[in-house]
């Protein structure tokens, strides 16, 4: 068994890997309720209430009666990136765990765990696949050739998606995090009428752009007199009691907006794929739980004769499963051990080397 923490950003989880990577046990504790009304994760208050939640998380796991410390094959963290107080949390917990039980630390980047969590739900996956990481804090087109071989194809250049749904959310009045209420109130929706310009359309590039978009969208409130921003954020349910006409308004932004997002994410793997031919792609991180992008994206798997990988809704989002999925399968190539884990510090940063888009995909200095 692996026991994986994951503490990057609002979300204190952790999970017990069993033989073969399969999930034996997972435990979550949403900081969703404290950040909600503040319209996004206020990191002082995440790093504090992984302080409160870890404890409690593996007190939960230690009464189970199966689980024996001793049996751990290794403990897997994550090290980054993320809000570098959140991650330092989990990352100084896990460090005394494997000192207290002397069992060997695997630290793990985040976006890796993204990466390779549709392995959690689809034993079937292979490498080499073309995936989207789709989160609040990144927008990252990755080609996975095998385990810790990744070539960035495209990245977002301002937003990331899901900042950008969680913006256009908090705009039209409602609360963090707004991309499941955007999602379901463009699925309400029965037209999508308002076309919101699809961005980068002139240039030869993979990158991704969405502030543009979110302008246009916000715009696009101010003319129909539907809230931009505000003091008191709302809920889902709030959005339900609204007027019938105010609800249309507003499910047609939502979808329009969705629309084109969508749009945006099926035309860069279109033209990835010319490119790499691949039959395996992978929608992953929160956003890989949007309705309408993963119709459009299983649309276009099925017009090229590909298969689309999402992981299940509980691992699109930050989970620890996938922590330790990537801490099994670098384990069954005997890698990923630290050697001197006390030595190991957090970073806000990634380090899959993923900063730069790789000279095959930089079509703009060709
Ligand atoms: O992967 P994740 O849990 O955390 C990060 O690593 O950022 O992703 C959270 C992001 C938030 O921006 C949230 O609004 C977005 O994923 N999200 C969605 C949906 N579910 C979560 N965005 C659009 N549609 C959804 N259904
Ligand atoms: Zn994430």
């Amino acid at each position: 068994m692996i026991l994986a923490i994951e503490t990057s950003c609002d979300d204190s989880a952790i999970a017990l890997i069993g033989p073969e990577g399969k999930i034996y046990y997972e435990g979550l504790s949403s900081q969703i309720d404290a950040h909600a009304k503040y319209g996004g994760v206020v990191p002082e208050i995440a790093s504090r209430k992984h302080l409160l939640s870890l404890p409690l998380l593996l007190n939960e796991l230690k009464s189970l009666p199966e689980f024996d410390p001793a049996k751990l094959r290794a403990i897997a963290v994550t090290q980054s990136p993320g809000l570098v107080g959140s991650v330092l949390v989990g990352l100084s917990w896990a460090k005394g765990l494997s000192w207290a039980w002397d069992k060997p630390l695997i630290p793990v980047d985040h976006l890796e765990g993204h990466l390779l969590a549709p392995f959690l739900d689809h034993p079937d996956l292979a490498f080499p696949y073309l995936g989207l990481i789709a989160s609040g804090g990144h927008t990252h087109l990755v080609y996975v050739e095998g385990l810790g071989k990744y070539k960035l194809v495209g990245k977002t250049m301002d937003d990331a998606l899901g900042e950008a749904y969680d913006k256009v959310a908090k705009m039209l009045g409602f609360e963090y995090p707004g991309g499941p209420i955007v999602d379901k109130i463009a699925g309400q929706s029965k037209t999508a009428s308002i076309k919101f310009p699809i961005p980068l359309t002139r240039r030869k590039t993979f990158n991704f752009s969405f502030s543009g978009l979110k302008t246009a969208v916000r715009n696009e409130a101010t003319r129909l007199g539907i809230r931009v921003e505000g003091t008191k954020l709302l809920q889902y349910e709030d959005y339900l009691e609204m007027p019938t006409e105010k609800k249309a308004l507003i499910e047609d932004i939502c979808n329009s907006f969705q629309e084109c997002c969508a749009k945006i994410v099926a035309n860069r793997f279109e033209e990835a794929m010319k490119i790499l031919n691949p039959t395996r792609l992978v929608l992953t991180g929160g956003v890989a739980a949007n309705q309408g992008i993963r119709e459009k994206l299983a649309d276009l798997a099925h017009r090229k004769g590909a298969t689309l990988y999402c992981p299940t809704p509980a691992h699109c989002t930050d989970n620890a499963a996938m922590i330790g999925q990537v801490a099994f399968q670098y384990l069954e190539k005997n890698q990923g051990i630290c050697p001197d884990p006390l030595s190991l510090a957090a970073s806000p940063k990634s380090t899959l080397g993923l900063m730069e888009v790789d000279p095959l995909f930089d079509l703009e200095n060709k």
